[in-house]
């Protein structure tokens, strides 16, 4: 009989990281559930458990390396192999960088960046021995730029980086590397902002459909999953036309600023 394959998924506790788990789960994965919310993981095992499958819950705060190397002990102890790991969790810290803390700005770059790279570095020879994959759940702001956030900006930018070059070295070790930019979806993340800028809910797309595309392209070990939205079309513009894409975001920067406002910490 063919062994269960085994996901460890940080940010499960709610948004897309909730749904990765769910789709994932739905196609026979066991997974490992990470976050800080211990009731909204366990939210989370209920309706994985619902579609008949099961989950692991592993509180840790992955802004503390202590806490990151007892996960990683916790998993090379209970479990014989790991195949995929999703890196999703993330932190959006908005508004001009003056208003920003120091310890605002470490917790975004240790949760969205350092604990990713340091999680791949743990689990590489795990996923090595699985032939399994490393998902990263990059943005469109791993290409442009978005006014008043910067510090999100640049750590999806870098986690973009890391991805792809992370990638020459793990497929030589049968690692496939998985990067995706999903479109704006209507999660704790995004609310504020959504409600700043007067956008209803309708008008983002659904976590679910995008957690199952993503899951779809994981399990054919695809390297990258595209979306092709309106976001997708202000990539490409950027990547071609940089400077009058640049003027586009500066008209509005006004709209960006009075919608950060709601989310600065
Ligand atoms: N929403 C969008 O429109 C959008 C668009 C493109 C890309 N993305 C990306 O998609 C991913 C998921 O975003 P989302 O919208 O689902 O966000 P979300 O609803 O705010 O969920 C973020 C997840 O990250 C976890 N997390 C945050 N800080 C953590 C920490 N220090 N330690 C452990 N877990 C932590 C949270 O769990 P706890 O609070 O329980 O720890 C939560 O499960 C992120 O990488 C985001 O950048 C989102």
């Amino acid at each position: 009989m063919q062994r269960k394959k085994i996901a460890l998924i940080t940010g499960a506790s709610r948004g897309l990281g909730r749904e990765i788990a769910i789709h994932l789960a739905k196609r026979q994965v066991e997974i490992i559930l990470v976050a800080r919310d211990k009731q909204q993981l366990h939210e989370t095992k209920n309706a994985i458990a619902a579609v008949g499958s099961s989950a692991h819950i592993f509180r840790c705060d992955l802004t503390q390396s202590v806490e990151r190397k007892e996960l990683v002990d916790y998993v090379q102890q209970n479990f014989a192999s790991l195949d995929f790991v999703v890196h999703n969790a993330a932190v959006l810290v908005s508004g001009p960088l003056t208003q920003i803390s120091s310890t605002a700005i470490r917790e975004s770059v240790t949760t969205n960046l350092i604990a990713a790279m340091e999680l791949s570095r743990d689990f590489f020879t795990r996923l090595a021995a699985a032939k399994g994959v490393i998902a990263f759940i990059a943005s469109t702001t791993s290409h442009v730029p978005m006014p008043y956030n910067s510090i999100y900006t640049a750590t999806k930018f870098a986690i973009h980086g890391f991805a792809k070059t992370l990638h020459y070295e793990a497929q030589s070790q049968g690692i496939r590397v998985f990067t995706t930019y999903p479109p704006a979806m209507y999660t704790d993340m995004t609310q504020g902002m959504a409600k700043a800028m007067k956008l209803q809910p309708c008008k983002f797309y659904a976590c679910g459909a995008v957690a199952q595309k993503i899951v779809r392209a994981i399990l054919k070990r695809k390297a990258h999953l595209n979306f092709y939205t309106p976001e997708y079309v202000l990539t490409i513009l950027y990547q071609f036309f940089p400077r009058i894409t640049t003027k586009l975001l500066e008209w509005n920067r006004k709209k960006f600023a009075i919608a950060m406002k709601e989310n600065i910490k």
